[in-house]
C-alpha cells in the first residue's frame, strides 16, 4: 500500500466541494450554478486599476499592507483607524485561517453556524481547536432563523471564539439586529472573540448591520472582508482584517508567518478601486445588479421541482428540492449530465451529525451572466422528467 504523507491535522480533509462540482460541470458542459464566482468581467475601472498598478512598484509590500491601501480602507471603515487596526490578508479566507492560528489554543472551543462556508471547521481544527455546531431553521416564509437557545447552549467556559457571517453563504440569510446583539451578549458573557465574515457586505437586499457596529461588540470583534465578491475579482485575493489593536496585533502575529508579505501589485489596484467606488455610487449599482440576477433566477425556477428560499444577501439562493425525492449529494451529482446544470449540495456546509438537515436543499449561485441564468431556468423545467 502507498505510504500516506499525510498529517493527522490534514488527513481527515477531502477533496472540496467546488473542486468536484466544478470538475462534473465542465466534463458535462454544464451551465455552472455551482461555485460561486462571477461568469462576468469585471468593471473596467476595475482591470484599468490593475493595468495601472503593473507599472508601479512591484517588492515586498509591508507587514500591516500597502500604505495607501490602510489608507483608502481607513476612509471606507473610519477615519480613526490605523495600522494598528487594520491587516492586509490573502483574502478573507487567510484572515480566517490566521485569526484561527492567532487565537486558539489546543482544546478552544468555537462556535459555528450551520450551515457554514466550509472553510471554518478547516481551519478551527487545523488551530486545534473544537468546533461546536448550531443549525439555522428554515420558517414556512422562506426566511432563516437562528435559535438563539441552541445558540446559547453552543457557549461553554471552552468557547474562544464565535465566526459569524453576514450576508450569510450559502443561505443569503442577513442577521437581524436582535440576533447579533444576541451574539454579542454571549460572546461578552463568555469573553468569546467574534470574527465577523463580512465578505458580502455590499451584496445585500435588506439592510446589512456590521458586526462590529452593534453595542459592545468592537473590543472583541475582527471584521473580515475583501475586494473579490463586491469587484468581482475572486482570483484576486486581497483581503482585509479590522478590529481593535490587541485582536489586529494577535492576528498579525500568525499572518507574519503565513504570508509574510502579500501581493503588492494587487494591494495597490485594490487601494485605487476602493477609492473610486464610493464615489461614483458602485456599490449601490452593485447591489441592484445582484437583486435583478437573484429576481431572475427565482423567476426562472419557478415552472421547476426546485423551490427558493428567501435570499436576502449574498449571491446565493437555496432552494427545496423535495419534490424530487433524491437526497441532495444524489441530486447534484446528476443534475449536470442529466440536465446540464450544476449546483452544489449543502450537506457539504453541515456537520457530520447535521447533514441529513440538507438532504432536500441544493444551493444555486446567481452571480452568473443573465443569458446563463435564463437558459439553467429553462434546463431545470426538464427536471422532473429527467429525474422520473
Ligand atoms: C462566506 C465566505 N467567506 C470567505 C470567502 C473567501 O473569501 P476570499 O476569496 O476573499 O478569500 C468566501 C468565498 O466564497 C465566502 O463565501
Amino acid at each position: 500500500m502507498a505510504r500516506s504523507y499525510a498529517s493527522q491535522r490534514v488527513s481527515g480533509f477531502s477533496e472540496t466541494v467546488f473542486a468536484k462540482y466544478t470538475r462534473l460541470a465542465q466534463a458535462a458542459g454544464a451551465i455552472n450554478l455551482g461555485q460561486g464566482f462571477p461568469d462576468f468581467d469585471p468593471p473596467e475601472f476595475v482591470r484599468a486599476a490593475l493595468r495601472e498598478a503593473a507599472s508601479g512598484y512591484q517588492q515586498y509590500a509591508p507587514l500591516p499592507g500597502l500604505p495607501v491601501l490602510l489608507e483608502a480602507l481607513a476612509h471606507k471603515l473610519g477615519p480613526e483607524l490605523s495600522a494598528d487596526h487594520l491587516q492586509v490578508t490573502v483574502g478573507a479566507t487567510e484572515g480566517l485561517f490566521a485569526s484561527m492560528q492567532a487565537l486558539l489554543d489546543p482544546g478552544d472551543e468555537v462556535v459555528l453556524i450551520e450551515p457554514f462556508y466550509d472553510a471554518y471547521p478547516a481551519d478551527v481544527t487545523m488551530a486545534g481547536g473544537v468546533p461546536r455546531y448550531v443549525p439555522l431553521t428554515p420558517l414556512a416564509d422562506g426566511r432563516w432563523s437562528l435559535d438563539l437557545d441552541e445558540l446559547r447552549a453552543a457557549f461553554t467556559p471552552l468557547t474562544k471564539a464565535i465566526i459569524l457571517n453576514t450576508p450569510h453563504n450559502p443561505t443569503g440569510k442577513v442577521f437581524t439586529a436582535a440576533e447579533l446583539d444576541a451574539v454579542v451578549a454571549l460572546a461578552e458573557e463568555f469573553d468569546a472573540v467574534i470574527i465577523a465574515d463580512e465578505v458580502y457586505e455590499h451584496i445585500a437586499f435588506v439592510p446589512h448591520l456590521p458586526v462590529a457596529s452593534r453595542p459592545g461588540a468592537w473590543p472583541r470583534t475582527i471584521t473580515l472582508s475583501s475586494v473579490g465578491k463586491t469587484f468581482s475579482v475572486t482570483g484576486w485575493k486581497i483581503g482585509w482584517a479590522v478590529g481593535p489593536q490587541p485582536l489586529i496585533s494577535a492576528l498579525r502575529l500568525a499572518h507574519q508567518w503565513i504570508p509574510f508579505a502579500v501581493a503588492t501589485p494587487l494591494q495597490q489596484a485594490a487601494a485605487s478601486i476602493l477609492q473610486q467606488a464610493e464615489a461614483s455610487g458602485y456599490y449601490a449599482e452593485l447591489m441592484a445588479l445582484y437583486r435583478r440576477k437573484r429576481d431572475l433566477l427565482v423567476a426562472a425556477l419557478a415552472g421547476s421541482p426546485l423551490k427558493p428560499l428567501t435570499s436576502e444577501g449574498s449571491y446565493f439562493v437555496m432552494a427545496d428540492s423535495s419534490a424530487l425525492g433524491l437526497d441532495d449529494v444524489a441530486l447534484c451529482d446528476a443534475l449536470p449530465g442529466r440536465v446540464g446544470v450544476a449546483a452544489i449540495p449543502p450537506s457539504a456546509f453541515y456537520s457530520e451529525a447535521h447533514k441529513p438537515l440538507a438532504k432536500h436543499l441544493i444551493r444555486l449561485a446567481f452571480c452568473k451572466s443573465d443569458e446563463a441564468l435564463c437558459q439553467a431556468g429553462e434546463r431545470l423545467k426538464g427536471l422532473a422528467e429527467a429525474f422520473a
